[in-house]
């Protein structure tokens, strides 16, 4: 049965979660509109000093609304970076399911009583590769699912074959066609069952995570991923009723339950945005301290980081990373590995920094097949860089000079606003919906501790 969305918020249960009465009256909020400018100029040679307000983390929050979908109670969330553009992807997908989403700042409600229909179509799939993770939820809470296959994006072909064939093990019947994924349940419902991984992948181990919740038995994930954004989520299922032990191990088990309710849960900082924020720390040769960010979840970035010349202490909720100006940075090598190993998703961020260090590192990228597509930026800004295959050799120069550059995906962006911060003169960097994916106000933040950075 159709519940009409008006009925499903109760208002003081809103108010009590933090909701305002103004929000309460109001239109829905859909975040800020995305930005209509186009570029992002930077002007370099500022020392940064001040303080960065982290955000709740993207590849977190993108997951917990799949998980919404697992219950027909309402899922509250603090500390979601509502303003992304993938937010708002996400919010787009639950609605057409026929959810009911209210976001005011960083504050998120979910209502998954209403769902309509258990198709993703490929218009919204398309725009984010996270909406896969519908997958899970939607054919354990409803027997059957319709999701568009994602499809390649810049940094690799990014298959979700993992997916399917762990899926198939708990039951489902999958058929591929159309470029649909069309899943159904067996009768009875999903099966536990033991899933060996032959590959670590975060979104697998998500979206079995996910599904096993409402599967019938136990089911055990082998080689899952290890990151915290699925402990996080992990975590907010358990408030939501689910058995699950193991995480944050390569052996996470799940026994399954009749059903899921309600939660508030927030979300933990974002891991990446603190990353880059600490070489933008240490490139610029400033002193930040990055608000309600956590050290634990960065260890090998953080040691990689200390090992250049960088000063990093965890100060109660807060990361203050420092560097003298006068002392130059030291070359590193870094290899990406899954968590806990060094990030994938800082590595553009770390090439950026290794452009203008003394001496020579070694970049190995060893997650996504295309993920250099930072160097010939980098090189038009006078960086010397060679690839050879999945590696680069980076070899530090004096200087970087401003000039004009593309971003051809979120942390390839990232990176080339990075090397704006240190290079003489300006740098205009052009495509900038890259990176309002994924970084929440990274003008005004910037701004905020003296760098000259401007919308244009
Ligand atoms: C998540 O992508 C993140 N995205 C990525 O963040 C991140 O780079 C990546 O994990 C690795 O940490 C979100 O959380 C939304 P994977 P995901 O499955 O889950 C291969 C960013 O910049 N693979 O761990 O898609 C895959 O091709 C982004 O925020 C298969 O072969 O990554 C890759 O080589 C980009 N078959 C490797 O595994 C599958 O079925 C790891 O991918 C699934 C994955």
């Amino acid at each position: 049965m159709t519940v009409a969305k008006e009925s499903i918020w109760n208002d003081s249960v809103l108010r009590s979660r933090g909701f305002s009465p103004e929000s309460l009256k109001g239109a829905p909020d859909k975040g800020p509109a995305p930005s209509t400018l186009d570029k992002i100029k930077v002007i370099g040679g500022q020392e940064l000093h001040g303080d960065i307000p982290i955000s709740g983390a993207k590849n977190c929050a993108l997951k917990l609304m799949c998980a919404a979908l697992l219950t027909d109670k309402s899922v509250y969330f603090e500390n979601a970076p509502n303003s992304l553009r993938d937010m708002q992807s996400q919010t787009e997908l639950l609605e057409y399911l026929g959810c009911a989403v209210k976001r005011e700042g960083s504050l998120m409600a979910i209502n998954a009583g209403p769902v309509k229909t258990q198709t993703a179509p490929y218009d919204i799939v398309r725009k984010m590769r996270g909406s896969i993770l519908v997958l899970g939820p939607l054919l354990a809470r409803f027997g059957e699912a319709k999701v568009s296959l994602p499809g390649g994006c810049a940094i690799g072909t990014r298959p979700v074959d993992m997916h399917i064939k762990a899926l198939e093990e708990l039951g489902a019947q999958i058929t591929l066609e159309e470029g649909y994924i069309n899943a159904r349940a067996p009768a009875g419902g999903l099966q536990g069952a033991k899933i060996l991984f032959p590959k670590v992948s975060v979104g697998a181990t998500e979206n079995l995570m996910m599904a096993a919740t409402l599967a019938n038995g136990t089911t055990t994930l082998v080689n899952a991923a290890r990151e915290p954004e699925i402990t996080d989520l992990g975590e907010c299922l358990i408030k939501m009723g689910a058995k699950i032990t193991g995480l944050g191990t390569e052996r996470i088990t799940i026994e399954g339950v009749n059903s899921l309710g309600g939660a508030h849960h927030a979300i933990v900082p974002d891991r990446i945005e603190t990353g880059t924020y600490m070489v933008a720390a240490a490139m610029t040769g400033g002193s930040l301290r990055l608000k309600n960010a956590r050290l634990e979840h960065l260890s090998a970035a953080a040691g990689h980081l200390s090992q250049t010349g960088v000063a990093i202490d965890q100060d109660g909720a807060d990361i203050i990373v420092s560097r003298d100006p006068n002392i130059p940075l030291k070359s590193i090598d870094i290899m990406t590995e899954p968590h806990p190993g060094f990030p994938t998703d800082l590595q553009a961020q770390f090439m950026a920094m290794l452009t203008i260090a003394e001496g020579a590192g070694l970049v190995t990228e060893t997650i996504f097949e295309n993920r250099f597509m930072h160097v010939p930026e980098l090189s038009r800004m006078g960086a010397n860089i060679t690839v050879q295959g999945h590696s680069a050799i980076v070899r530090g120069v004096p200087k970087l000079t401003g000039a004009e550059v593309m971003a051809t995906d979120l942390r390839a962006s990232v990176a080339l606003v990075l090397a704006g911060l240190v290079a003489e003169g300006e740098t205009t960097i052009n495509r900038i919906y890259h990176l309002e994916r994924g970084y929440e106000n990274i003008v005004e933040k910037l701004g905020g501790v003296g760098a000259n950075i401007k919308h244009a």
